[in-house]
């Protein structure tokens, strides 16, 4: 493992090892308190960027989109050698999640109708009925690698099926999803020869063609669905009108990505990380085991905040302003690092410390403001079911390897987590 310095003028949290590394949140700490506004200075390759790291920050920011818009990219990711197939490959403008008011705020209303509290609540049993196939099928083995055969599965079933995305396709769905959304860890560069695999041109194609391979899926199957309507989400969108005209099959196209990219990874990430720090915390561990109503409590929220999925989003400011005394320039991206915040001492009272029983606990792992999760009511309600169902039937479940991590500074990822455990 390379060893940090651990200055500010040192700091380039573009490099992927810091988070592989699990190095992320000593950073995160020194710059809290050292450059809580960063300057995070340009590379042969990205150009620079704030990095904001306190949670009043993240707040204002989110708070305010039209000073700081989202349709000029969510990610730190700005290439000092620009592609015009960026933008457009980015759905700037057109994606739910990079577009800004007063657009944003129409397009949500179109979906709005599946994700609320009573949509969610309706899917409890279901949800119950697919954790328990997952956990059938692992009871006889004597250990799995908990990412790929329990924590992808759940969330991968829950937004395929809302989608309307037949069994056969789930698997293409897992390695589209990691290409898109994890695409610079060299085990998704699948696509890539072997030879060239971990560089930053790599991770390019890998995104690149997981995406249009997701695009050409998602195309084929709206046009098979306006011939052959059906009462999914797809469905929904095929119905829906934005005012007063009905939706294209462009806009549908970005739904259909956003939510499967944005409704499949980042609950992994939450169920593989919690799996991990309840095993690491064993008295936390022991008491959602001897009251497991903390989990509707108190103990879900505390694995989204601990684990903090999302690494980060970022957004463009449309004119000069100033954030904590930092001239921030018309143009220029902040980066929002989740992690940070949820960590931040100003607001968590010793926020190192894993406590499933934590209240308050507002964290932002689900961002805040317009662009508030929509998928967080199924996230947090998947957390829940998966927990209790786990612990209700192999309570001494434990990891039992190495923990790999993705390579990303986008998604705070477990690649591979092997537990072992047996039957209650
Ligand atoms: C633990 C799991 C999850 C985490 C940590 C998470 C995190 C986030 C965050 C931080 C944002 C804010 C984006 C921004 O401010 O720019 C967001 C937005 C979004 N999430 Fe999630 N998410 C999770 C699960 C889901 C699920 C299960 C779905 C779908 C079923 C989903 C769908 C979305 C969508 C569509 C948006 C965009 C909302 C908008 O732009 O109005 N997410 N999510």
């Amino acid at each position: 493992m390379t060893q940090l310095s651990l200055s500010p003028n040192d700091i380039d949290l573009t490099d992927p090892e810091i988070f592989e590394t699990n190095q992320a949140h000593e950073v995160f700490r020194m710059l809290r308190r050292e450059a809580p506004v960063h300057w995070n200075a340009e590379n042969e390759v990205m150009r620079g960027f704030w990095n904001v790291t306190k949670y009043a920050d993240v707040i204002a920011i989110s708070r305010n989109p039209e000073l700081y818009i989202s349709s000029h990219g969510i990610t730190q990711m700005e290439p000092v050698i620009k592609n015009p197939m960026d933008e457009v490959m980015q759905g700037f403008g057109k994606m739910l999640i990079t577009t800004d008011p007063p657009r944003h705020v129409r397009l949500r209303r179109l979906v709005n109708k599946g994700f609320t509290p009573r949509a969610v609540g309706a899917m409890e049993i279901h949800i119950r009925d697919i954790v328990t196939r997952i956990l059938d099928d692992i009871e006889k083995k004597p250990g799995v690698d908990f990412v790929t055969e329990v924590a992808a599965l759940l969330p991968l079933a829950v937004i395929c099926e809302m989608m309307g995305c037949p069994r056969s396709d789930w698997n293409l769905m897992f390695d589209l999803t990691n290409k898109v959304l994890g695409g610079g860890d060299p085990e998704y560069q699948t696509d890539v020869p072997e030879a060239e695999r971990g560089t930053v041109e790599a991770a390019r194609q890998t995104i690149t063609s997981g995406s249009m391979q997701m695009f050409q899926y998602w195309a084929n199957f709206i046009q098979a669905h306006r011939k052959d309507w059906k009462d999914d989400l797809v469905g929904l969108l095929i119905e829906a009108e934005l005012d007063g005209d009905k939706l294209n099959d462009e806009d549908i196209l970005w739904f259909a990505f956003l939510l499967i990219v944005a409704g499949n990874e980042t609950t992994r990430n939450a169920i593989s990380g919690g799996m991990l720090a309840l095993h690491e915390n064993p008295a936390e561990k022991q008491k959602v085991l001897d009251n497991p109503a903390l989990l509707s409590s108190t103990a879900v929220e505390e694995i989204l905040r601990w684990t903090s999925p999302v690494a980060h989003m970022a957004r463009v400011a449309t004119r000069d302003t100033e954030l904590r005394g930092q001239q921030i320039k018309e143009g220029q991206r902040v980066v929002m690092w989740y992690g940070s915040v949820n960590r931040d001492e100003d607001v968590f009272a010793d926020p190192y410390r894993f406590d499933v029983t934590r209240a308050p606990n507002d964290h932002l792992a689900f961002g805040i403001g317009e662009h508030f999760c929509l998928g967080a009511g199924f996230a947090r309600l998947e957390l829940k079911v998966i927990f209790e169902e786990l612990f209700r039937r192999f309570p001494d479940i434990h990891v039992d390897g190495d923990v790999q991590r993705l390579r990303s500074t986008f998604i705070g990822g477990i690649k591979h987590l092997p537990v072992t455990y047996t039957s209650a």
